[in-house]
C-alpha cells in the first residue's frame, strides 16, 4: 500500500521548495538542509507584530536547520482563520509534528480534534489555548505569563517604597485581547497589587502588542488624564512601550522620571531605553524557544514521552540592577 506518508515523502522536496518561497516572502531563509530531512515540522507562526515575534521565528528557523528537520513555516499575519487553514494544510501533508502559537485562546477545538484524529502531535509554543489540560495537544512550551505579571507588580511595590509614594494612578496598555500573555500578565499584576491601597488602575486599553497602537493608546490616555493624572504606565510589551515613550517625550514628559514605566519582553531597543533611564523595569520574556521545541520534536519522532508544560527560566531587569554585564539580547 502506498501510504499517505510515502506520498508525502515523494512530494516533500516540492513542499519544502514552496515553504522556501513562503519563507523568503517573510524575510527568512529556507533551511539549507531541509530537503534531506526525514522529520518535518509544520509551524504556524501568528504574525510579525513585534521584535519579540521576529526573534521567535528566527529562533525556530535556526533550530530546525541545526537539528536537520524540515520546517514548513506559515505566517498568519495576525489572523486566526489563516492559522487554522495552515494547520489543516499541515495535516493534509502529514507532517510529523505541528507547532503553533495560538493568537488567541479560544476557537481551536475543531482543528485540534482533526490533528488528533490524524495522529499528529501538536506542540503549543509561546501561547496557550483555553482548555488548559486538553489531550488534543501534546505539550506546551512558553513563558509563565502569570509569573511575568507578578514580577511587574513586585517591581512596582519596590519602586513605590523607594519613592515613599502615598498613592499611584496606573494605566495599563494590554496585549491582544483573549491572548494568554494579555490575560495572564494582567492577572498576575493585579493579583500582586490588589491588597495595596497605594495603587489604583484607572484604565486598561488594548494596544494589540503593536508599537503604533501603543502610541495611539498613550496619546488617548495622556489627553484624558493629563501627565499629572498618570503615575505609572504598565505596558504588556516593549513595542507598545516604545510607542508610548515617543508620545510622552513629544509631550515634554520625562518617562521613568515623571511617570514610572514598566514593560515586558526585554528586546534590545527597550533594554537600551532602560539603560538610558527612560524605562524603570522590563520583565523578561524570551523568544528563544526554537532549540527546546526541536528537542521535543526529536523526542516525539523517536516515540518518547515529553512533559506537558515547559517554561523557560526568566527574570526582570530594573533600574535598581547593574546591567553593565548584560549580554546583547539578540532580538
Ligand atoms: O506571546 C508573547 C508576546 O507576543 C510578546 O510579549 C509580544 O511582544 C509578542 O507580540
Amino acid at each position: 500500500m502506498k501510504t499517505l506518508r510515502t506520498l508525502r515523502r515523494a512530494a516533500l522536496p516540492l513542499l519544502l521548495a514552496l515553504c522556501a518561497v513562503a519563507l523568503s516572502a517573510c524575510g527568512g531563509d529556507a533551511p539549507s538542509n531541509a530537503p534531506r530531512s526525514e522529520v518535518v515540522v509544520g509551524f504556524s507562526q501568528l504574525g510579525s507584530e513585534s521584535g519579540w515575534r521576529i526573534g521567535n521565528t528566527a529562533s525556530m528557523e535556526k533550530a530546525a536547520r541545526e537539528w536537520g528537520f524540515g520546517l514548513m513555516l506559515d505566517n498568519a499575519n495576525q489572523r486566526q482563520d489563516k492559522q487554522i487553514a495552515a494547520i489543516r494544510s499541515f495535516i493534509s501533508y502529514r507532517v510529523d509534528v505541528i507547532v503553533f502559537s495560538p493568537i488567541v485562546e479560544t476557537g481551536w477545538d475543531n482543528v485540534l480534534t482533526e490533528a488528533k484524529d490524524a495522529g499528529i502531535p501538536v506542540i503549543l509554543m509561546d501561547r496557550m489555548i483555553e482548555s488548559g489540560d486538553d489531550d488534543r495537544y501534546t505539550a506546551y512550551i512558553g513563558a509563565d505569563f502569570l509569573a511575568e505579571g507578578r514580577r511587574a507588580g513586585k517591581f512596582l511595590k519596590q519602586k513605590a517604597d523607594a519613592m515613599g509614594a502615598k498613592h499611584m494612578n496606573i494605566v495599563e496598555i494590554t496585549g491582544t485581547e483573549d491572548s494568554t500573555p494579555m490575560r495572564d500578565r494582567q492577572s498576575g499584576f493585579m493579583w500582586t497589587i490588589k491588597d495595596d491601597d497605594r495603587f489604583t488602575v484607572i484604565e486598561s486599553v488594548s494596544g494589540d502588542f503593536l508599537r503604533s497602537k501603543g502610541e495611539e493608546c498613550m496619546r488617548y490616555l495622556l489627553e484624558k488624564y493629563g501627565p499629572e493624572g498618570i503615575d505609572v504606565v504598565y505596558s504588556h510589551n516593549d513595542e507598545m512601550t516604545l510607542g508610548a515613550l515617543k508620545v510622552l517625550e513629544e509631550a515634554g514628559v520625562k518617562p521613568a522620571r515623571d511617570i514610572v514605566i514598566i514593560s515586558v519582553d526585554a528586546q534590545q531597543e527597550a533594554v537600551d531605553a532602560l539603560r538610558e533611564g527612560r524605562i524603570n523595569c522590563i520583565v523578561e520574556c524570551t523568544p528563544n524557544l526554537g532549540d527546546a521545541v526541536m528537542e521535543m520534536v526529536d523526542a516525539l519522532s523517536k516515540g518518547k514521552q515529553i512533559p506537558k508544560r515547559n517554561h523557560p527560566v526568566e527574570t526582570a531587569f530594573t533600574e535598581f540592577d547593574d546591567l553593565s554585564d548584560l549580554a546583547p539580547r539578540g532580538y
